[in-house]
């Protein structure tokens, strides 16, 4: 394939290049996926009403979320094992969204340290964000949220929605560990995907950067997974979260909002963004799509916080849906990943190109000048067979 035309030529490429342990680990989502599916089917089910007697010849789209820069109102998302999808992949991400000026959010359980990302960002003007899973030792939480601080983190992103791992039923069968454990399956799926493994040779690490320190001495690396699984703490609740707000000075943002309820507790826990999310329908399977819940939490905080989407971005016609449907801005987490996977660098600018000329298609085809002034009703349902006023 040589045009790249959508998302989607990405996703395929990916599956591509990736052994099926990684790229089932990307894709997929937990127990039957249905709520992976509704994320999807329902951002597709919207409708956008246009208006055409309007000069849509210059268009705002540039946006600040939790207080950084965004050349279009999009941030890239958190997402484990980027580094195995592309050697130091993190790194390589963190760059593009920088070159293309867009915030990056480095996962808890990356593969590129906290201090490997913040070195290949060093020259550019726009800091990284940190996305912190909790863990059950709190000493560990410290350490993380103060090397965040000292590598210039603006924002602590904590993800509110896993007391426990969902189940990823693709990747309990692949033997998903890190590094991937090597059985024979997997060995041989790696060797028939011999770009993926020659250009891992090049990577500078194969584990988590920002836990490897924290097992106990002597431990295998190969149990770092299980490690981090039995760390997630199901005692997590508005108390934690009071007490990570006491910890970090710096903005806070709370993922994993699916409830008007946990909305309004975010404003009162001090938090400065929140964002609604599903996890990518990958934490609660049968979880409603995260666009489908949207509009009740805009409405319940009302303005006071700022309200951050993702699940199911993968045109920029969905961030115009999101946007019209009361989100501030959007993080991409997948369909970024898929651009990392498939090129490198290369493919996360790709995505994020497609994104933005998307999002101006859109845009001039609805009559909308900006991003912050798409009026109500031009995100519907698909209105019922002649009913459309
Ligand atoms: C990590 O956040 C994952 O969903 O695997």
């Amino acid at each position: 394939m040589t045009k790249i035309a959508s998302i989607f030529d990405l996703e395929t490429l990916a599956r591509k290049r990736l052994p099926a342990v990684l790229f089932d680990y990307i894709h997929g989502g937990s127990e039957q996926q249905l709520t992976v599916q509704r994320n999807l089917d329902d951002m597709r089910a919207l409708a956008l009403r246009q208006h055409s007697l309007r000069n849509v010849a210059s268009r705002d789209t540039a946006a600040t979320m939790a207080g950084d820069r965004a050349r279009i109102p999009l941030a890239v998302g958190p997402t484990g094992l980027a580094g195995l999808a592309w050697p130091n992949g993190e790194c390589e991400a963190a760059r593009a969204a920088a070159a293309f000026g867009v915030p990056y959010c480095l996962s808890t359980c990356s593969i590129d340290s906290i201090e490997d990302v913040a070195d290949a960002t060093k020259d550019a003007d726009q800091p990284f964000w940190f996305q912190l899973y909790l863990m059950k030792d709190k000493q560990v939480n410290e350490r993380l949220m103060r090397r965040a601080l000292d590598a210039g983190c603006s924002a602590l992103v904590l993800t509110i929605d896993l007391h426990v791992q969902g189940k990823r039923w693709a990747d309990e069968k692949d033997g998903l560990a890190v590094p991937p454990r090597l059985t024979p399956k997997n060995v041989l799926d790696m060797l028939v995907h011999p770009r993926w493994l020659a250009s891992m040779a090049g990577s500078r690490r194969h584990t988590f950067g920002n836990l490897e320190h924290e097992i106990e001495a002597g431990k295998s690396v190969g149990s770092l997974s299980k490690w981090i699984e039995a760390q997630f703490d199901p005692t997590f609740d508005a108390g934690t979260v009071r007490w990570v707000r006491a910890q970090w000075p710096r903005k806070l943002i709370l993922k994993g909002v699916m409830h008007p309820d946990d909305a309004r507790s975010a404003l009162e826990l001090g938090a400065d963004a929140i964002i609604v999310s599903n996890h990518g329908g990958r934490q609660l399977d049968g979880a409603p799509s995260s666009i489908s819940v949207l509009p009740a939490i805009a409405e319940a905080v009302g303005g006071r916080i700022e309200v951050l989407f993702d699940g199911g971005i993968r045109t920029g016609g969905d961030i115009v849906k999101a946007l019209g449907l009361g989100a501030h801005a959007c993080l991409s987490g997948r369909a970024c990943l898929y651009g990392l996977a498939a090129k490198g660098y290369d493919g996360v600018l790709c995505a994020l190109d497609l994104f933005e000329q998307e999002l101006h298609d859109c845009m001039m085809l609805a009559g909308l000048a900006s991003v912050h002034d798409i009026p109500p009703g031009v995100v519907t349902a698909q209105p019922p067979l002649g009913r459309a006023r």
